[in-house]
């Protein structure tokens, strides 16, 4: 499973870029105004830190102007994925971007026809959103497993990227379900490396060393 940061800040992404663990970003409008920074800058360093993809959104509802500004979006650097939201327009954008070889990740899915629809539409990843499903009552990973049955059954390349990650039990779960792609902020990113007994085991081994009395280097 790949792992995206959800994130506009450079210096959480340059940090988990040193992990090689990194395979892409992604950004909303609104982690660009918690970003505090002029849009096209931020998306332009942030495809200079990382190699993979690097998701922007489009902020017009209409097919055309969304045309426009993924033109302004997709010409930053090669590695930008032009995000568009789970529309009719949102999708007759993905289709006419897929088809002139621009990555376009669907967002804001909500519901298995809406991915069903997105992949009919050559997205190169569907964003269905776990966390707002689950915040509301619904079961955000049951979408997952369905998207999953669903693009199997059609052999359907567009990617799960499981969005809205609210913690590491939202990380394990799709990567049981097998999807493709996770993107969660860094803090939750950051969690997967921690166990209680990791560091409770480096502490006594370390103790015991030390009484050793030897050094490696
Ligand atoms: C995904 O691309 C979105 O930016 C993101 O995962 C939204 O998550 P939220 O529900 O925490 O805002």
């Amino acid at each position: 499973m790949k792992f995206f940061v959800d994130t506009a800040d450079t210096k959480d992404i340059t940090e988990l870029v040193t992990t090689g663990l990194l395979d892409g970003v992604t950004t909303n409008p609104s982690l660009i105004h918690k970003a505090g920074r002029n849009f096209l800058d931020v998306v332009r360093e942030i495809c200079g830190i990382v190699d993979g993809p690097v998701s922007a959104e489009v902020v017009a509802l209409d097919h055309l102007t969304m045309m426009r500004e993924a033109d302004v979006l997709r010409k930053i650097a090669d590695n930008v994925c032009v995000k568009v939201p789970l529309t009719v327009d949102g999708l007759k954008t993905c289709k006419a971007l897929t088809h002139e070889g621009t990555q376009v990740n669907v967002t804001l899915c909500f519901s298995p026809n809406q991915a069903l629809l997105a992949a009919k539409a050559g997205a190169t990843f569907i964003s269905p959103f776990v966390g707002r499903l689950d915040d509301n009552g619904f079961d955000g990973m049951q979408l997952i497993s369905d998207i999953r049955l669903i693009y199997d059954n059609y052999g359907f390349e567009t990617e799960i990227l499981v969005a809205s990650v609210r913690h590491p039990v939202h990380v394990l779960e799709s990567a049981k379900i097998g999807a493709d792609v996770m993107t969660a902020p860094p803090s939750v990113i950051k969690a997967l490396f921690n166990h209680v007994l990791t560091d409770k085991g480096i502490a006594g081994f370390l103790a015991d060393w030390e009484k050793t009395g030897q050094k490696i280097v």
